[in-house]
């Protein structure tokens, strides 16, 4: 493996900077600690320019090469939130919030983003700019695309922009990638299902409401199995099911049904919601029953450019070796919020291996240290050859 030999001598300091955001998560925009810390530790390293408050608590750190005769600029992003959950690592530097932790490894991603950092403002060995995002709120509360909305795209002249997220189940320092879709676009809905309640004695004078909410979830299995294309990708799951009444003997009035689409196509995601709206509308009304529909759309498909992602390939390769790169990797059905950043500018998105860990979002989890100088090569890698000096 060819990582940066500086990075073995940061490798500690990192691993710290790691340990202290995982002992003090913090969940969606309210990454007010963590955006304090990445800030102070950008202006210690000397970075040129550190802004704060773009969408809402994000951070930006711009870095000047030696010179900058290409005009180029080449942002790198990491995300910075947790997650509500219970930690049960059992780690020294578990999390310090009960109900609170950093499952996801986003702490690992801007520790990772802050040694690139600190690296580059430190040897400035490229030739342009250097624009390190570190973003909140990528578990659901769309932190990405504030930042976006926020104008940092224009406001600091980004012309390509690189992701990296840690992959439970792949090696340390292997490497995933596609051209095209990678990550899914994620929807979610609520279904109000109203029937007509009373004794459950009594069916024949009530509409059941639970009976027509339940063909309703079995109706709803065929938008995967009978309108996709057998050749698409698409995932239907209804994930909560509730009635109005706990109780033995009466049929609920109503009935809330809630779940998530994920798909890959714009096509394929505008089929679903209209094939999802015709079977809940059309199977509560042939029951007698009625129903109302809140589609949410959430993140969309993370969707990588051909040019920027045989680049992250290349320099993949680089640091990890060729067998320990795979640029034609299945997409995965969850979603992430670096899909605005793509569909504002050119770039790519990567899996980097976190070993044979629990999974993401487990509460066993835990981003492997090991990954580090991994994740920081590739960082800096990407910089010194899109921009060399
Ligand atoms: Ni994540």
């Amino acid at each position: 493996m060819a990582t940066i030999n500086r990075f073995a001598d940061l490798h500690d300091d990192i691993t710290a900077w790691r340990r202290d955001l995982h002992e003090h998560p913090e969940l969606l925009f309210d990454t007010h600690r963590t955006s304090g810390v990445v800030a102070a530790k950008l202006r210690e390293f000397g970075c040129d320019e550190v802004v704060e408050g773009i969408g809402r608590t994000g951070v930006v750190g711009v870095i000047h090469g030696k010179t900058n005769k290409s005009g180029k600029v080449i942002a790198l992003r990491a995300d910075m939130d947790a997650l509500p959950i219970h930690e049960t690592t059992g780690a020294e530097h578990a999390s310090k919030t009960d109900g609170k932790m950093h499952a996801c490894g986003h702490d690992g991603h801007t520790a990772m983003l802050l040694g690139a950092a600190t690296y580059l403002a430190e040897t400035r060995n490229f030739d342009g700019t250097a624009v390190v995002i570190f973003q909140p709120a990528e578990e659901g509360g769309g932190g990405g695309k504030e930042m976006v909305d926020d104008g940092m795209m224009d406001r600091f002249g980004v012309q390509e922009v690189y992701g990296m997220h840690n992959y439970p189940g792949l090696k340390v320092g292997e490497f995933a990638t596609r051209v095209g879709p990678l990550m899914a676009a994620t929807d979610q809905f609520t279904l109000h299902i109203e029937g007509l309640g009373g004794h459950a004695a009594n069916p024949a004078a009530c509409i059941d409401t639970t009976v027509v909410s339940s063909h309703i979830v079995v109706a709803l299995q065929t938008i995967a199995s009978r309108n996709t294309d057998p050749l698409e990708s698409i995932v239907v799951s209804v994930t909560s099911f509730e009635t109005e009444s706990k109780a033995y003997n009466v049929i609920p009035q109503r009935v809330e049904i809630r779940g998530t689409v994920r798909t890959l196509t714009p096509e394929t995601r505008d089929m679903a919601e209209a094939a999802l709206t015709r079977i809940v509308e059309n199977t509560a009304a042939a029951y007698g029953a009625s129903a109302t529909i809140e589609y949410e759309r959430g993140y969309p498909v993370t969707k990588n450019h051909a040019d920027q992602t045989a680049f992250a390939a290349s320099i993949a390769r680089e640091v990890a070796g060729d067998s320990m790169v795979n640029d034609d990797v299945d997409p995965v059905m969850g979603g992430e919020d670096f899909s605005y950043m793509l569909e504002s500018r050119p770039g790519a998105f990567v899996f980097v291996g976190n070993g044979d860990t629990a999974t993401l979002h487990h509460p066993d989890y835990d981003f492997n240290d090991d990954l580090i100088p991994v994740g920081c090569s590739y960082w800096a890698k990407l910089v010194e050859t899109a921009m060399p000096a």
